[in-house]
C-alpha cells in the first residue's frame, strides 16, 4: 500500500487505474481504525478493482469544546491494518493542505434541514464540516463507489443527499454497524471509556432494542422513548436525545408509518456514544 499526502499523486494513480478501465472505491475515516473500518474496506474491494482509505482528522466538523485535540491519531497501526485489509492506496492530507486559508474563509457545502436536526442540534456546523470534507475529498480521489458506517446513520443521510443533489457521479454504500459481542457498536471513541463504563455502554443498544419491540407491540412512541431515557439514566447515562423517525427521511414518525429508525446520542462520562437501529412496525 502506497500512503501520500500529495493530491496530485492521488488524482495520477486514480487516472492511471480508470485509463485501463479499473473501478475505483473510496473509503474515507479519521483513523483509530477498528473492525468497523476494515469491514468498510472489505466492501469497498467487493464494489471495485482498486481502493483508496483516507485519514484525515477534519477540524471543520469538530466543534469548539469538542475532542479535536485529544482525538487519538495512530497512523502507523492504520497503515498496517489497512494495508492487510487490501488497500491501495492511503491519502493522509494536512490541515493546511485541505484548509490552506483556514476554516473561517473555507467554501462550505451544507444540506439544508437534516444537517440541523439530532446529532447536528447537539453538534452545530458539524455535518457541514463532514460535506464539505467528503465533497472536497471525492473531489480529489474522484472513486466511482464510497463506502460509508450505517453507525453514523445521520452522516450517510448527508452524504447521499449531497451526492444527489449535488450530482455527483458516485454510488455510495452504506455497511452495517460492526459490533462487540455485547452488542456495543464499534467506535474510536469506545477508547476513551473507564473500565466500569465499558461494562454499561451495552445498555445503549439493549435499550434501543426493547425500544423498539415495545413500539412493535403497540406501546406509544413518546411513551416507549420515555421509558427508554429513564432506563438509560438509571445505569448512568445522560441521554442527549432518542428519537423515532421515518427511516428514509429522518421526518418525524406519525401513527402510519411502518419503516422507522431509533437514533440516540447519550454521554457515558464526558463521552458521547450514538447508535441507530432500523425496525419495521
Ligand atoms: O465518519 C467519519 O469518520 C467522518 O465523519 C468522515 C466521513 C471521514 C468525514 O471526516
Amino acid at each position: 500500500m502506497k500512503t501520500t499526502a500529495n493530491i496530485e499523486q492521488v488524482r495520477s494513480q486514480v487516472n492511471a487505474w480508470k485509463m485501463q478501465g479499473k473501478k475505483v472505491a473510496f473509503v474515507p475515516t479519521m483513523g483509530n481504525l477498528h473492525k468497523g473500518h476494515i469491514s468498510l474496506i472489505e466492501q469497498a474491494k467487493q464494489h471495485a478493482d482498486h481502493v483508496v482509505a483516507s485519514i484525515f482528522v477534519n477540524p471543520m466538523q469538530f466543534g469548539a469544546n469538542e475532542d479535536l485535540d485529544s482525538y487519538p491519531r495512530t497512523l502507523a497501526d492504520d497503515q498496517t491494518a489497512l494495508d492487510a485489509a487490501g488497500t491501495d492506496l492511503l491519502f493522509t492530507p494536512t490541515p493546511e493542505l485541505m484548509y490552506p486559508k483556514g476554516l473561517e474563509q473555507q467554501t462550505f457545502v451544507e444540506v439544508p434541514l437534516i444537517s440541523n436536526q439530532l446529532c447536528g442540534a447537539s453538534r452545530p456546523g458539524h455535518f457541514r464540516g463532514v460535506a464539505t470534507i467528503v465533497c472536497k475529498l471525492f473531489n480529489i480521489v474522484q472513486p466511482d463507489v464510497a463506502v460509508f458506517g450505517r453507525k453514523d446513520y445521520q452522516q450517510l443521510l448527508v452524504i447521499n443527499t449531497m451526492v444527489h443533489d449535488l450530482s455527483l457521479p458516485i454510488e455510495i454504500i452504506g455497511v452495517e454497524t460492526a459490533r462487540e459481542g455485547s452488542g456495543l457498536a464499534l467506535s474510536s471513541r469506545n477508547g476513551y471509556l473507564t473500565a466500569k463504563q465499558k461494562t454499561i455502554a451495552p445498555m445503549l443498544k439493549q435499550s434501543l432494542d426493547q425500544l423498539a419491540l415495545a413500539i412493535q407491540q403497540g406501546d406509544e412512541i413518546a411513551h416507549a422513548i420515555a421509558v427508554a431515557e429513564q432506563s438509560l439514566t438509571e445505569v448512568g447515562f445522560k441521554p442527549d436525545y432518542i428519537e423515532v423517525r421515518q427511516a428514509q427521511t429522518l421526518a418525524y414518525a406519525n401513527a402510519t408509518d411502518s419503516q422507522l429508525v431509533i437514533l440516540a446520542a447519550a454521554y457515558l462520562g464526558t463521552t458521547r456514544l450514538i447508535d441507530n437501529l432500523v425496525f419495521h412496525r
